[in-house]
Parts: C-alpha cells; structure tokens; sequence
C-alpha cells in the first residue's frame, strides 16, 4: 500500500514502535510529522531521517499530557503539510495505579473527564 501525499501526526515517535512506525510511513511516500518530550530526542530523530526524507519529515517537542502542547503540535503539522489524515496515539498515558479492587469504571471515567475537560 501507497500513502502517496498522505499526512500523519505521530505522537511519542522519537524510539521504539512510534520512531519505526515513522520510518515505515515516510518509506510508503506518507509526510510525517514526530514528536516527543525531550528536544534531542527530536532532533536526532530528524537528523537520522532528513537526510533521505528531506521534507517529508517534521518535528517538534510536545508533551502530550500537556493541552496547549498538544495543539500546537497539530497546527505546525497542518502549517506544514495542510492536514493531519492519519494520526497515531502512541505515547501512553496510564490513569489509575493500584490493586485491583481500587479500579473502578467510575473512577477510570472522572479521570478520562477532568483530562479531557483540561483540553
Ligand atoms: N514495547 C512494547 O512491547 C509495548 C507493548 C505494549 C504497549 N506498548 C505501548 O506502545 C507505546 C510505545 O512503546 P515503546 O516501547 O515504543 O516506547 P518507547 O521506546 O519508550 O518510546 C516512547 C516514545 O514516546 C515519547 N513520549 C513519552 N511520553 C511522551 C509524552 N508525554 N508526550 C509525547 N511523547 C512522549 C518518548 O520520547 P520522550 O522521552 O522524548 O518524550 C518516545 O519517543 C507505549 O504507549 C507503550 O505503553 C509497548
């Protein structure tokens, strides 16, 4: 399969699953736009692909725990690219620790809510 001019935003994609998901995409003639925390991760992550990708490839530092990072990741990818047809959720977000009897639905939905109302 092709993905000639598509787009994707990939989130947690400087290591592991997400960085070769990018490597995947940009082989497939998508544009692909990564991300991460930590700006050298970034950095290297482009400087491995850029020099075959040119500029298919974005990347910017966002921390996705964080709303106003998150927003500013999608628009410099729409700036970028024009949009955002594909996005992967790869960098996990773990809500409720503890043994199991302290699990609720109710409590995983207030928290899945008051993270959500923050965005
Ligand atoms: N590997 C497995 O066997 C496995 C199995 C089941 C599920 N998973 C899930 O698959 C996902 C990827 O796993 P992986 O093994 O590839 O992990 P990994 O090698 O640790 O990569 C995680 C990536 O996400 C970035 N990241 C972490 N927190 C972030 C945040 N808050 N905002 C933005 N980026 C963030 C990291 O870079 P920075 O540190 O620079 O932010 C890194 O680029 C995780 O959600 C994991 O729970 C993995």
């Amino acid at each position: 399969m092709k993905l000639i001019n598509e787009t994707a935003l990939i989130i947690g994609s400087t290591s592991g699953i997400g960085k070769k998901l990018a490597e995947i995409f940009l082989k497939k003639g998508c544009k692909v736009a990564i991300c991460s925390r930590n700006e050298k991760n970034v950095n290297k992550t482009l400087s491995d692909f850029k020099k075959e990708f040119g500029d298919c490839i974005i990347g910017h530092v966002c921390d996705v725990t964080d709303p106003f990072s998150l927003k500013n990741i999608v628009k410099k990818t729409v700036d970028a690219f024009g949009s955002i047809r594909i996005l992967i959720a790869n960098a996990g977000i773990s809500l409720s620790y503890g043994p199991f009897h302290y699990l609720s639905p109710e409590k995983a939905y207030d928290e899945t809510k008051t993270t959500i109302e923050k965005i």
